[in-house]
């Protein structure tokens, strides 16, 4: 099509093509996830530092029409409680480039989805995860700080009403708090019909509570599965990072998120924009590169695009968690966006 703009890929030192932008479009949130955010004393970022959406627009173009960027991921902190959002939503849904349409989704803690889901559907979001970490409501107060569980399983039903499908799940799984639900949750995905997925607790909570013995890893997941619901393997995730698995009865499929015991990164086609606009190439890099600043200072696209290119050569081969040398990124997960 003559007004498609073509691409040059976005390559990175060890060939790993860039092709997935996740874009946090605030630091704050109604939640406080322990493995999150602190209870108290997170210092948001004042309003006129955060990204508009105009300049959120403007750089996912960047990367969407000049790099072929295939899939946008908004994030937070939590995207809903920024207003206006389906307005947002509108103005990425359109971008496109020689792949097609770009496919914007969305990470959200399902709070405000009963409000929001029909409308998000319309302007153009294609795709949504919802977290939900346990089903037991006093347990769900602990783990967010909220008595929301209702509201989570409203939006939960609001968003497959709209015509998200398939809905998906994000279970944190931290032994010694939920550990003991794996099998509920994975029962509750089979009769919702959502993908539930589970992710191995990473070190990126604000309180620094995380320990390697509080990671359930992979294996053990799926192990505890399999032994009430037989599962298989389905082939290979290639960029995407669950390992997904399916029900042998024919129940639907389950997915685990190995970052801490099978690091993906050698497939890793990602990256990611903090919702103050600074650019990092890796969830635990610790160096980030000021995008806004620069778009803010009156550089061109050109200017812009060199600023992300020689951003995107500095990105590492993976993490180093199981590393002794490990450095904690300085911020954590609703810093950076999930
Ligand atoms: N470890 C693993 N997952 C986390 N998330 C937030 N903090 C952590 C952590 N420390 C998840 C949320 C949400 C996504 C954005 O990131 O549960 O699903
Ligand atoms: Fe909020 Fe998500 Fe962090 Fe929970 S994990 S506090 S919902 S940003």
């Amino acid at each position: 099509m003559a007004d498609t703009p073509s691409h040059v890929p976005l390559v990175d030192p060890f060939s790993r093509v860039i092709e997935d932008l996740r874009i946090s479009i605030t630091d704050r949130c109604n939640f406080r996830c322990t493995y999150c955010m602190p209870e108290e004393g997170m210092n948001w970022l004042p309003r006129e530092q955060v990204m508009s959406f105009e300049e959120i627009e403007h750089l996912a173009r960047i990367f969407v029409e000049r790099y072929g960027v295939r899939s946008i991921r908004l994030t937070g902190g939590e995207p809903t409680v920024r207003a206006h959002l389906p307005v947002l939503v509108r103005k990425l849904s359109v971008l496109r480039n020689d792949h097609g349409p770009v496919d914007l989704a969305m990470t959200t803690n399902g709070a405000t989805m009963r409000l929001l889901a029909e409308r998000l559907r319309e302007a153009g979001l294609r795709r949504i995860n919802i977290s939900l970490d346990t089903l037991q409501r006093d347990k769900f107060f602990q783990m967010t700080r909220r008595d929301e569980l209702e509201s989570v399983l409203d939006g939960i039903e609001a968003s497959k009403a709209a015509g998200f499908d398939p809905v998906k799940i994000n279970a944190v799984v931290e032994r010694g708090v939920n550990d003991d639900e794996i099998v509920d949750l994975a029962t509750f995905g089979r009769d919702r019909g959502v993908e539930v997925r589970f992710i191995e607790f990473m070190p990126l909570d604000a309180e620094g509570h995380w320990m390697n013995d509080k990671v359930v890893g992979q294996d053990e997941i799926v192990e505890t599965i399999n032994a009430v619901y037989p599962i298989e393997q389905m082939p290979a995730r290639g960029a995407a990072p669950a390992d997904r698995f399916r029900y042998l009865d024919g129940g639907g499929t389950v997915g685990v998120i190995p970052t801490v015991t099978k690091p993906f990164c050698g497939d890793c086609d990602r990256v990611r924009l903090t919702a103050e606009g600074d650019f990092r190439t890796c969830l635990f890099a610790t160096k980030e590169f000021d995008l806004l600043g620069a778009l803010r200072g009156g550089e061109t696209d050109d200017e812009i695009a060199a600023r992300i290119e020689a951003a995107v050569a500095t990105k590492w081969a993976g993490h180093q968690i199981n590393q002794v040398n490990f450095i904690r990124p300085g911020k954590s997960m609703s810093q950076i966006g999930g």
